[in-house]
């Protein structure tokens, strides 16, 4: 799969309720400070055996998305801090998930090499000439997690007039897109 995987993850959503009622605040206030995603994922590691196992040990985020913000074409991570690449990210919707929010991944219509620009400190990176790019894939996380290739330059478009609230998991940075989904198949979710 090129951009995104749905893999068939069993859960408690109360459990998941929980956690972001717990945390929210706190990750809040990370993600305006430096982006830095610094929430002690607690229970949920236990929670997502096996998966678990592969991702973020220490750090998850809870995302909040106002309404209808757009979100530019970036990709995740930052290739000036290594354990900030990530290739891949767990996403589980918590609330204001509907299909008025779109993620599109975009590439260059010759396919070159995507060029990032840094952004200190940060935990995304711009991409360069970005207006030349045209879009290849589109989805909207609905009821069902989604592992993304969070590396690939994607945006974030949203019509929808109330906030979205996601949680979203990094992959540890060891594990390539090719990795995640090995991963995926050896645990039977695909
Ligand atoms: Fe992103």
């Amino acid at each position: 799969m090129k951009y995104t995987i749905e893999p068939n993850l069993t859960y408690d959503k109360k459990v998941l309720d929980d956690f972001v009622k717990r945390n929210r605040e706190k990750s809040l206030k990370a993600l305006s400070n430096t982006w830095h995603i610094t929430i002690d994922p607690e229970n949920l590691i236990e929670h997502f055996y096996p998966l678990s196992q592969y991702l973020h040990q220490s750090a998850v985020c809870i995302f909040t998305q106002t309404a209808r913000k757009q979100i530019g074409i970036h990709a995740d991570g930052s290739h000036d801090i290594p354990e900030r690449c990530y290739s891949a990210s767990l996403n589980i919707p918590i609330s204001g998930c509907t299909e008025k929010t779109k993620t599109i991944f975009w590439k260059f219509e010759d396919n070159r090499k995507i060029d990032y620009q840094i952004v200190e400190k940060r935990n995304y990176m711009w991409v360069k000439d970005w207006e030349e790019m045209v879009p290849d894939y589109t989805f909207s996380l609905i009821d069902k997690p989604v592992i993304i290739k969070s590396s690939s330059a994607h945006s974030v478009q949203s019509d929808y007039d109330e906030e979205r609230v996601l949680i979203s998991w990094r992959f540890d940075p060891k594990y390539s897109w090719d990795d995640v989904n090995n991963i995926c198949k050896k645990l039977n979710l695909i």
